[in-house]
C-alpha cells in the first residue's frame, strides 16, 4: 500500500473511477462510489482555459452532492502556465485530488496542443506537473497514453519526467494515441512503467470483469486500476473486482442500483426532457445481460421523463421476477466473446459501438475546449 493512498484513505489496491466526459456526473459518480464500491471518482475532464475564463458550464460540472466525500478532478490545458494556473483553482476546490491529462485522443483537443499533445514534449510534461505542483497541496497525478503511435512509445521517458517533477502517481491507458478500442491493451508495456517507476502506478484500459482486474493486477504488478467503459451500466465492477469469489449481480441489487441511479438524476436534474435524454445511455447500458434487453432498450430510448423510466425499470423488474430471473448474465448472451483485453462490452445493439465511442468519446470536454 502507497502512503499517498492511504493519505487518501483508499483500499489497498485502489480501484478508481475514470473522469468520462458526457458521462461523469454527480449521479454516475454516486453509482460507482456509493453503490458500486469505486474508491474515488472523478469529474469529467475539464478545459484549463474553460476554468480560468469562468465558464459557466464547466463551473457547474464541478458542483459536488453532499453525499459525494471522496472526488478527484481532472484538467488539461495548451501550455504549463495555463495548466498551473487552473490546478491552483481547482485546488482551492473540495476536490480529493487533481488529475492532469495527457492522453485525450480527440482531434479538437490534441490540435489545441491539449490532451495527448502534451505527451509530445516530455519536457512539457515535466513543466505541466513541476509548475502544478507549485500552486497545491493536493495530491497531483497524470494521466498519459504509451505513446502517440508505434514509432513514438515514450511512456518511459514520460513516466521519468512525471516523477521527477514530484507526480504523486501515473494513470496509464495501456493503448497509443492512434490506437482504436478493437486494440488489445498492452500489459507488458503497462508493467515496465511500473517496474521503471518509485511513485504508483495504475492501470487503465479494458477493465469489464472481475477476471479482467486480477489479470491486469497480476500481469502488470500495478497499485491499483482505474475503470472506464468498464463502469458504464456496470458500477458493480468495482466491487466484482475487488472480491475474491465469483460475483453475479442479483436481480435485487440491479433493481435497487438502477432505482437510486434514477432517483439521483431526478434530485440533481428535475424531470425535464433533457434530464430524461441524459439519463437514456444508462438505461441502454444498464439493459446489457438482461432478457429481453432489446425490446426494453427500444422502450427507454421512447422514455421522456424520469417517471417513465422509474415506472419502466419497476415493471421490468417484476416481470423478470415472475421469470425467475435471480441474476445478470455476466456477459451479453448473444455477444462476440472475444479474448481478455480485446473484449469489449455490447450496447445498443442498433447503434455501432465502435462509432458509438469515437463519437460520443470527450465530445462533452471537446465542446468545452476553446
Ligand atoms: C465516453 C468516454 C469518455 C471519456 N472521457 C475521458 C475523460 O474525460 N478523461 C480521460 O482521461 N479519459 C476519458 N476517456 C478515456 C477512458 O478514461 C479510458 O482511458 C479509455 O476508455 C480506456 O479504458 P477502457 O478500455 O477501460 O474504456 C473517455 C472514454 C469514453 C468511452
Amino acid at each position: 500500500m502507497t502512503a499517498i493512498f492511504t493519505k487518501l484513505g483508499l483500499s489497498e489496491f485502489p480501484l478508481l473511477a475514470a473522469p468520462l466526459a458526457g458521462v461523469s456526473d454527480a449521479p454516475f459518480r454516486m453509482m460507482c462510489t456509493r453503490i458500486g464500491g469505486a474508491d474515488l471518482a472523478y469529474v469529467e475532464m475539464l478545459s484549463a482555459v474553460a476554468i480560468l475564463y469562468k465558464n459557466k458550464r464547466t463551473w457547474e460540472m464541478m458542483k459536488l452532492h453532499p453525499l459525494e466525500d471522496k472526488v478527484g478532478v481532472q484538467v488539461t490545458g495548451r501550455s504549463a502556465d495555463e495548466v498551473a494556473r487552473a490546478v491552483e483553482l481547482l485546488g482551492q476546490q473540495p476536490f480529493a485530488t487533481i488529475d492532469i491529462n495527457m492522453g485525450c485522443p480527440v482531434r479538437k483537443v490534441v490540435n489545441s496542443g491539449s490532451g495527448c499533445a502534451i505527451l509530445k514534449d516530455p519536457q512539457r510534461v515535466y513543466d505541466t506537473v513541476y509548475r502544478s505542483k507549485q500552486v497545491t497541496d493536493k495530491p497531483l497525478s497524470a494521466k498519459i497514453r504509451l505513446g502517440w503511435d508505434e514509432n513514438s512509445l515514450n511512456f518511459l521517458e514520460v513516466g521519468q519526467a512525471l516523477q521527477e517533477a514530484g507526480a504523486d502517481w501515473v494513470t496509464v491507458h495501456g493503448r497509443r494515441r492512434n490506437s482504436t478500442y478493437q486494440d488489445p491493451v498492452d500489459l507488458e508495456k503497462i508493467g515496465l512503467l511500473k517496474r521503471s517507476l518509485r511513485i504508483p502506478v495504475l492501470g487503465n484500459g479494458n477493465l469489464f470483469t472481475q477476471e479482467d482486474g486480477k489479470f491486469m493486477r497480476q500481469a502488470t504488478q500495478v497499485d491499483g486500476g482505474m475503470v472506464s467503459r468498464g463502469a458504464m451500466g456496470n458500477p458493480w465492477a468495482f466491487k466484482a473486482m475487488r472480491q475474491a469469489e465469483p460475483f453475479h449481480l442479483s436481480l435485487e441489487e440491479w433493481h435497487q442500483g438502477v432505482q437510486q441511479h434514477l432517483a439521483w438524476q431526478l434530485e440533481l436534474y428535475s424531470d425535464q426532457p433533457r434530464s430524461a435524454i441524459c439519463m437514456r445511455k444508462h438505461m441502454l447500458w444498464y439493459l446489457k445481460g438482461w432478457p429481453d434487453a432489446k425490446r426494453m432498450r427500444e422502450r427507454s430510448t421512447e422514455a421522456s421523463t424520469i417517471q417513465d423510466m422509474q415506472a419502466l425499470v419497476e415493471e421490468y423488474y417484476f416481470l423478470l421476477r415472475e421469470q425467475g430471473v435471480e441474476h445478470r448474465f455476466e456477459r451479453d448472451p448473444d455477444g462476440p466473446h472475444q479474448e481478455r483485453f480485446t473484449w469489449k462490452p455490447v450496447l445498443d445493439r442498433s447503434v455501432d459501438e465502435d462509432v458509438f465511442f469515437e463519437e460520443f468519446a470527450y465530445r462533452a470536454a471537446a465542446e468545452a475546449v476553446i
